[in-house]
């Protein structure tokens, strides 16, 4: 079935939309906002926070990053009114990065003093290896003028330790996972072990700096080790918290929940949900199992 599922993997790209659609639900909040205060506020009820995320990324013109800007603006305003546990997360490119660098700084300078008027936390996510450099100098700049800014370092990049040091130097609020993009192996580590061995050298340098970091991973042995690391540190939960992405790994959220720890789940939702969907069924090629016994065993 190995097999089969990778073919499949390659073809979800020429499935039709609402088939993708019925698949995908299980990690996107809805195609509204109110779809994903709803879902948040679900989420909040199991004692779990939320980080919201307006999907959409690589925007093609100015006038799209002005839209996502808006958006993002009435997403700070509806956490606060439905007193929300939660933040945003924020993706550079979709606010004109890769368009002109300083229209996305002042989009999200915007964004930022809204924020600073709740007083919440605004992450940058990471995206592909060609925006590191400009995601990093932009969080370090936006967090001089307001200290709630934190950004996203990836494991599987190899230059990672050295950004997570100085980062951390920097007071940065980090959350650190493995990576999601394919990146060459001149850059970045490829064997599994080597990330995730990488994952915990980045957590440690983190906790011994104890500057706070969202530990951002389903992988159960990552988790453990992490558990068993602020244990043995007998660090605070000030100082860290779980995260994972909606609908990916509910058994292992609402463990780590349940035991006590500080647990934050990852809410995207909007209109460009096909791109997200295709990509989250990619990584998990027993869903593309699942897609073909659906077409063969349809009535
Ligand atoms: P791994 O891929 O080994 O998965 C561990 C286990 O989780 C798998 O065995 C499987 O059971 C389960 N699993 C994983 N993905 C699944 C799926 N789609 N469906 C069902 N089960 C699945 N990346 C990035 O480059 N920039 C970023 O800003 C972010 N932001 C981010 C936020 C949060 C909250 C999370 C959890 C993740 C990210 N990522 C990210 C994505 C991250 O880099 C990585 O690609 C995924 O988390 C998958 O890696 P894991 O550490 O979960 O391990």
């Amino acid at each position: 079935m190995g097999m089969l599922n990778s073919f499949i993997v390659k073809l979800l790209p020429l499935f039709p939309k609402p088939f993708i659609s019925l698949f995908s639900q299980r990690y996107i909040a809805g195609e509204t906002l109110q779809d994903a205060i709803e879902e948040s506020k679900k989420i909040n009820d199991l004692n779990m926070t939320i980080t919201m995320d307006v999907l959409g990324e690589n925007i093609s013109e100015l006038g799209e990053a002005g839209t996502a800007k808006n958006i993002l603006l009435q997403v700070l305003d509806e956490l606060h009114e439905n007193k929300i546990q939660g933040n945003i997360s924020v993706k550079l490119t979709q606010l004109g990065l890769k368009l002109d660098r300083s229209a996305c700084e002042d989009n999200f300078t915007e964004i930022l003093e809204k924020a600073k008027g709740y007083n919440n936390f605004i992450r940058i996510d990471m995206e592909d290896s060609s925006c590191t450099d400009q995601t990093i100098d932009i969080c370090l700049k936006m967090n001089k003028r307001y200290n709630k800014v934190g950004t996203v370092v990836q494991a599987y990049l190899k230059r990672s330790e050295n950004d997570v040091k100085m980062l951390a130097e920097n007071g940065i609020n980090l959350r650190i996972c493995k990576g999601i993009y394919n990146e060459p192996a001149i850059i970045a580590f490829k064997d599994n072990e080597e990330i995730r061995e990488n994952f915990i050298k980045l957590i440690n340098i983190m906790f011994d700096k104890k500057i706070y970091v969202g530990i951002a991973t389903h992988d159960s042995l990552l988790v453990e080790k992490a558990r068993q690391l602020t244990q043995n540190l007998k660090l605070s939960p000030e100082h860290y918290e779980f995260q994972m992405l909606l609908g990916v790994s509910n058994k292992l959220c609402n463990q780590i929940a349940d035991d006590g720890y500080d647990m934050r789940i990852y809410v995207p939702f909007g209109e460009k949900w096909y791109t997200y969907s295709i990509r989250r069924l990619k990584e998990n090629p027993k869903m593309a199992g699942y897609i073909i016994k659906n077409l063969m065993f349809r009535n």
